[in-house]
């Protein structure tokens, strides 16, 4: 068993950001900007839109977080990403999902112009993606791709099952998944809460992408000796002796799967620093189009 270890490749991707970075500066051109919008205080949320902002820092980008109490009018949310949508020096903008329940996800995301819409989620984005044209790729499903590039895994024809429909992991991923690429090439199924027996599928599984957030969901009797187990999971589970009261758990029992497996993501370490790297690539990508 090899670990497919995210922070390792994250940190290379961030490492040839920097230099690029560098480039800029020293040719007097225009760095990347991020601008990152957090509504409420969901404590995860804040956590990743604070990891978010650290990494611009390190590789040399700008970035704004704007933060808002959950208690702030769609309509204003909306004149702030237009406002951000017209400004030269913002390359990219985030808004971190899930925002509280009086607001419409696709009407805020759909309101974030195309090109700047780093996260990939806009219509227009996914349309693009599903096309296979160059876009914005959501952050995850870009960064698993990015892991698996990295490790070289051969992928080609080979059974993906994605676990989880959502539209920020699971769907994308298995679009990505079943491109005309490399990665890529698989043979994609994608389970889902109402799909029968998802034990079956997995067993036939040479890559799985666990990706429904449900703590240890994938267990060894479910996993095909030799399989690649690709673990998008990171549940805030309580843990008194931690010092934040909580620790990370992934949706693969790693324990007992891991020695079954050929490679594996942990966690944490795996997906989610993937999911970082990603989006300070396509906001590099943004960037650069206007350089
Ligand atoms: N919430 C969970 N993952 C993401 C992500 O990749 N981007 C945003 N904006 N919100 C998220």
């Amino acid at each position: 068993m090899q670990i497919l270890d995210g922070k390792k490749a994250a940190q290379a991707i961030r490492d040839e950001l920097k230099i690029e970075v560098a480039q800029l500066n020293a040719e007097g051109k225009k760095i990347p900007h991020l601008a990152a919008v957090l509504v409420g205080n969901n404590g995860a949320s804040t956590t990743y839109v604070a990891a978010k902002v650290k990494a611009c820092e390190e590789v040399g980008f700008k970035s704004t977080l704007i933060h808002y109490e959950d208690t702030i009018s769609e309509t204003k949310l909306l004149d702030k990403i237009r406002e951000m949508n017209n400004d030269p020096d913002i390359d990219g903008i985030l808004v971190q999902l899930p925002l509280p329940k009086h607001f419409s996800d696709e009407e805020v995301i759909n309101a974030i112009d195309p090109d700047k819409d780093v996260d990939g989620f806009h219509a227009i984005n996914v349309g693009n993606m599903v096309q296979g044209l160059p876009t914005y790729v959501p952050a995850t499903p870009h960064g698993i791709m990015l892991l698996l590039e990295h490790y070289k895994i051969d992928t080609q024809g080979k059974h993906a099952v994605v676990l989880g429909r959502s539209n920020i992991v699971g769907r994308p991923v298995s679009i990505l998944l079943s491109g005309n690429t490399n990665p890529g090439n698989c043979t994609v199924t994608l389970c889902h809460s109402r799909t029968q027996n998802i034990a079956s599928f997995c067993r036939q599984a040479d890559i799985i992408v666990a990706a429904l957030g449900k703590p240890e969901f994938v267990t060894a009797d479910m996993v095909k000796e030799g399989a690649i187990v690709i673990d998008v999971g990171i549940t805030r589970v309580e843990d008194s002796s931690r010092k934040s009261g909580f620790r990370l758990k992934g949706d693969v029992d790693f324990e007992n799967v891991a020695p079954r497996c050929s490679w594996i993501t942990p966690v944490p370490g795996g997906v989610g620093p993937m999911t970082i790297a990603a989006l300070m690539k396509n906001t590099f990508r943004s960037c650069l189009q206007k350089n």
